[in-house]
Formats: C-alpha cells, structure tokens, sequence
C-alpha cells in the first residue's frame, strides 16, 4: 500500500502523539487511586499531543491552516488546506484508565476532506484514508460490513451525560433503535466509533453534539471503506450540524428512517 508523502507526515504525527499519549496513559493508571484523581495529568497529557502533531503538520507545511481542539483556529497564507485535529479523543476514557482513546489527523482540500489518520496507541492500531486510494487498518484494506438488515447489525452510538446534549430526545432515539437491532455499543471515542464502522467492526453509527475535529479523518475513512455518512437529515453538513449518521448504504439510510421515528405519544 503506497501512501503520498502528504499522509506520512500525517501518520508521523499521529504515531508520535500516539507514543507520548501512551507514556502518559501508564501514569494515569498509577493515579487513579490519589484523591484529587488525574484529571490535570490528563489535559497535560492532551495539550502536549497536540503540541506535538501541530508541529510535525507545520514542520512539513507551513502555509496549511489549521483547526485544532485545543488551540483553535489559525489561517493558512494557503487558502486550500487545513488540518483538523483532535490530539486525544476518548478524553474521558483516557482518564479512567480505559484504553479507548486515539488521536485523529484530518486533511480538508477546498473545504473537502481528502485524507484522515486515527491512531488507537494502545491496541497499536492506525487507520488511514485517502480519496480515491482506499482505507487501511495496519496497512489492512478495510471495508464496511454487509450486513443488510437492521436486526443482524451491532450499532455505536454517543450517549449524552451531565452538562452535555438533548437527554430525552436521544431516549427517544435510542429506543426506536434498541428495538431493532441485535446490539448497541458506547465506546467514548467518537473518531474511534467510526473507524470501526469503516473496519465493519460496527454496522453504523450515530451522534449528536461532535466537533468537525471529533468527525474529519473518520469521514473519509467510511467513504473510502464504501460506507455512507451523512448529517442526521441526510445531507452533507456534519460540520454546520454538529452530527453524524453513518453505516454501508441500505443500513445508513434504514438508521435514518428509524431516527426519524416520532416520540410515541402518551
Ligand atoms: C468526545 C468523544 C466521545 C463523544 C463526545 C466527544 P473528546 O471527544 O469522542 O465519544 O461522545 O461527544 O466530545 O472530548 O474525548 O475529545
Ligand atoms: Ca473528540
Ligand atoms: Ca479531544
């Protein structure tokens, strides 16, 4: 699998901020028992992630603008290119010492991505995509499953908590589509959640409330693996609307349509 010279300098960036995440992650583990807990280890640990990826990406070039969760948005004297990245997502896994977390590497060209790097250090698994050059798991061609029936698939999904997103309208979500299928998974790591739909490890997927940083890589990673994303309406804007639907065609569009479901009335 030959990879362009534009998505190495991404995999080099990502498996380095993989190796401090890493490092890091076996800390956190030996403070889990002090009182105060991790919690200022770990924004540590995500700040000096990214600190490592913007320098790879800048290093290599220097004209790319770049949207990154930690430091926000900088404009490229490019004007085409931006990066897109989260240095740690899974944050809350991370700080429990669980080891779902990865960092995600997104390219967007004129406002399109065009190639995406996840990298899961603890289980050593990198996933990367690029447009019209297919998506790999450890340099493994990835696919979408097959599945066409709602009934056989296992679906991810994001489920709000304290502080964060529409409580009852996702319960009402959840169970139209609880009774539908043979399983559902929250596994706290949204750009992990869709490359394992990309890895046909997941049928599909959905969430509400993600930042493009949580969404980039993984977009074009289901898109290359012959998958089907979209916003919750179906369209194209994840970005503007902040959510994500996404499976091989038929069980993309059927997830819709059991979303879509009214809340009964009582
Ligand atoms: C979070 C994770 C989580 C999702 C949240 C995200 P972070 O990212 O992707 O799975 O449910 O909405 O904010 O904060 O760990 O980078
Ligand atoms: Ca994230
Ligand atoms: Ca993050």
């Amino acid at each position: 699998m030959a990879r362009s010279a534009l998505l190495n300098v991404m995999v080099q960036a990502a498996l380095k901020a993989g190796r401090s995440l890493a490092r890091d992650f076996g800390e956190v583990q030996n403070l889990q028992v002090s009182l105060k807990g991790p919690s200022d280890y770990v924004s540590q640990a995500d700040h000096k992630a990214e600190e490592i990826i913007l320098h790879e990406l800048s290093r290599a070039r220097p004209t790319y603008g770049v949207l990154a969760e930690e430091s926000g948005e900088r404009k490229g004297t490019d004007g085409q290119h931006r990066w897109i990245v989260d240095p740690l997502d899974g944050t809350t896994n991370f700080l429990h010492g669980i080891p779902m977390f990865a960092v995600s590497i997104g390219l967007e060209r004129q406002g399109e991505v065009v190639a995406g790097v996840i990298y899961n250090p603890a289980m050593d698994e990198l996933y990367t995509a690029e447009r019209g050059n297919g998506a790999f798991v450890n340099d493994r061609r990835m696919r979408v499953a097959g599945r066409r029936s709602l009934s056989d698939c296992v679906i991810g999904t994001g489920v709000p908590h304290l502080g964060r997103g529409h409580h009852g309208r996702y319960l009402v979500e959840l169970s139209h589509v609880m009774g539908e299928v043979s399983g559902i998974r929250r596994m706290g790591a949204a750009a992990l959640d869709l490359a394992y739909v990309a890895a046909g490890r997941l049928d599909g997927f959905w969430e509400e409330g993600l930042s493009p940083w949580d969404l980039a890589a993984g977009v074009i990673m289901i898109r290359e693996a012959g998958g089907y994303v979209s916003d919750r309406s179906g369209g194209p804007q994840m970005f503007k609307h902040n959510n994500i639907v996404a499976g091989n065609e038929r069980i993309h569009k059927e997830l819709i349509g059991v979303l879509d479901r009214p809340a009964p009335t009582t």
